[in-house]
């Protein structure tokens, strides 16, 4: 059976950059502890001409040159968002207007910041079918146009993004395996709402604005938790240990939660790729952002064996492998 292999990889990010330092003339907080409770520096924030479609497509572009396809190649656009500029069309179907995909049929899937791990499971199971499908998997987030920026808890974690996969068929490459988790019961540890309901009579009673609103230290357990459970059980079933793995692109929450992923799986900090520092939370786009900078970097080999992790809103968390 053929399994998604990467063809292209690309990634987007808007030129404004905003650090610790602006952020202490917004609300009250400092570069030290921001550094010292995130490991975030700066992050960027789309501005004009920037809304998340255009973020997706500069991505897609790019990781299409890579791949050596044109537009209208590609069969599917799948974008993993939870930011889209509007309810309805998808982000999605955006994107294929804007690259020109003529060909693609498109929509969008929100798993929050697990939404790229679960595109490429799904895109997997579309290859199984379908192996000479072209498919283009993109996470996008313009987060800043969800956050509260008088609420220190949430602004100094985020950030804007994208990066985009191309995905083709492949006996020897591609994704090997996946565990995917999600439990909605907790959802209000880490939740947006949406715009304002014009029916009065299903609005959201303690409605404050469609911001991200989280409980960060329960997060914060929570996504160590989940992460080392989901790595741990993916190993397992695939009769691996971290010695196995050549690198691990996880979700880039905070160099904390990082710390702790590894302190508890005993993974060595050098298997472990890390730029949130740079960029903050950017999402469903963090974890192919990191992806594209560690395929440009050419230092993986072939057959290494790459691991992904995530957590996110819903709860949503999950492990998946990918032999390079
Ligand atoms: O993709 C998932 C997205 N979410 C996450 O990944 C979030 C996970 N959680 C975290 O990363 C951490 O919980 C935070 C970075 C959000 C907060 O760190 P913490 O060590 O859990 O701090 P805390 O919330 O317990 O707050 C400690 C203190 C509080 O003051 P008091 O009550 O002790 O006086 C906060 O009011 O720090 C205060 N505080 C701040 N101080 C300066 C909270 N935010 C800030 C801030 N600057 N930005």
């Amino acid at each position: 059976m053929k399994h998604a292999a990467l063809l292209g990889t690309g990634s987007y990010l808007p030129g404004k950059i905003l650090s610790n330092n602006d952020l202490e003339k917004i609300v009250d907080t400092s570069d030290e502890w921001i550094t010292s409770r995130t490991g975030i520096s700066t992050r960027r924030i789309a501005g004009k001409g920037e809304e998340n479609f255009h973020l997706a497509s500069r991505a897609a572009e790019k990781a299409l040159t890579m791949a050596g396809l044109a537009a209208g190649d590609i069969d599917l656009i799948l974008v993993a968002t939870l930011t889209p500029h509007m309810m309805m069309p998808s982000c999605a179907c955006f994107v294929q207007a804007e690259i020109g995909a003529d060909n693609a049929f498109a929509y969008d899937l929100n798993a929050a910041c697990s939404g790229f791990l679960y595109g490429l499971d799904l895109a997997d199971s579309y290859i199984a079918r379908q192996p000479d499908m072209k498919i283009l998997l993109i996470g996008s987030e313009t987060l800043s146009a969800h956050i509260n920026w008088q609420d220190r808890n949430t602004c100094i974690l985020f950030g804007d993004g994208a990066g985009a996969v191309v995905l083709s068929g492949s006996d020897s490459r591609g994704v090997l395996s996946s565990k995917l988790f999600s439990d909605g019961r907790l959802w209000n540890l880490l939740y947006m709402d949406s715009p304002e309901s014009l029916n009065p009579d299903i609005r959201q009673e303690n409605w404050q604005g469609c911001y991200m609103q989280m409980s960060g230290r329960d997060v914060f357990k929570f996504a160590v938790r989940s992460m080392e459970d989901a790595v741990s059980k993916l190993l397992t079933k695939e009769n691996l240990t971290i010695d196995d793995i050549t690198l691990v692109i996880p979700h880039q929450a905070n160099v904390r939660i990082l710390n702790k992923l590894m302190e508890r799986l005993a993974i060595p900090p050098d298997k472990v790729y890390v730029n949130v520092g740079q960029y903050g939370n950017t999402s469903a786009a963090s974890i192919p952002i990191a992806l594209d900078e560690v395929n440009r970097q050419e230092s993986l080999q072939e057959g290494d064996k790459v691991l992904f992790c995530s957590f996110g809103g819903g709860f949503t968390w999950g492990a998946l492998l990918m032999q390079w």
